[in-house]
């Protein structure tokens, strides 16, 4: 089971200090597919397909699930914020957690969107699952992955090695705990 169970969904569009999140609708097909083709954005995810590829495959309306976020920055789509049940996962520690992924445009780099837009996916997953812990996974050599999953509040689990890359385990606690 990947889904989050009985959350209300989709939420009301979450207004941060500069960006919007909402579900995705059939318009954000072209940024989807920018996203999904970006070899830089996919540096530490193992590589990204080719463009035509991902366009072939990507439905008419994608990420259309409960905890997929469009992230939308004056009116355009810059990037995505995901949170899912990790039914399977490649440490024990992580598996039935909500786990936290997120991808943005890199034009949108370093500009404190992600961290804006994840802290509004935080505040909403706590709202609806207080009790739950958030787990993330993460290259070790993904440094700005790494310092925006600091700055969310997520500590180290452990360490470990797979997709040929050490890989970082955080968790963040249930805003219950
Ligand atoms: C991981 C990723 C989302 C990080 O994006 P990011 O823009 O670096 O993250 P943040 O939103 O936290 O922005 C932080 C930077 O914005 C800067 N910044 C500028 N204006 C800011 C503001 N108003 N508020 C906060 N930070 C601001 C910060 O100083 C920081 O700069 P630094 O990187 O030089 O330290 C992005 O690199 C990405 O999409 N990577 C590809 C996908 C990926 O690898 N995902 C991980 C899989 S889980």
């Amino acid at each position: 089971m990947t889904d989050l169970g009985p959350v209300p969904w989709p939420p009301a569009p979450i207004r941060t200090e500069r960006l919007m999140l909402r579900a995705a609708e059939a318009r954000d097909r072209a940024g989807f597919v920018e996203l999904y083709a970006s070899q830089e954005v996919h540096t530490y995810l193992g590589g990204a397909k080719p463009r035509d590829e991902v366009d072939r495959e990507m439905p008419a309306v994608p990420g259309q699930w409960p905890g997929s976020f469009v992230v939308v920055l004056d009116g355009a789509m810059i990037g995505q914020v995901l949170l899912r049940r990790a039914a399977e996962h490649a440490r024990p520690a992580a598996v039935g957690k909500v786990d936290l992924g997120y991808l943005f445009l890199p034009r949108a780099w370093g500009r404190g969107y992600a961290a804006e837009a994840c802290g509004a996916a935080l505040d909403w997953i706590e709202g609806v699952l207080p009790d739950e812990p958030v787990v993330l996974a993460t290259q070790t050599a993904n440094t700005r992955s790494l310092r925006l999953a600091t700055r969310l509040g997520f500590t180290e689990v452990e360490r470990f090695w797979a997709w040929d890359a050490e890989q970082w385990l955080g968790l963040r606690p249930a805003a219950s705990a």
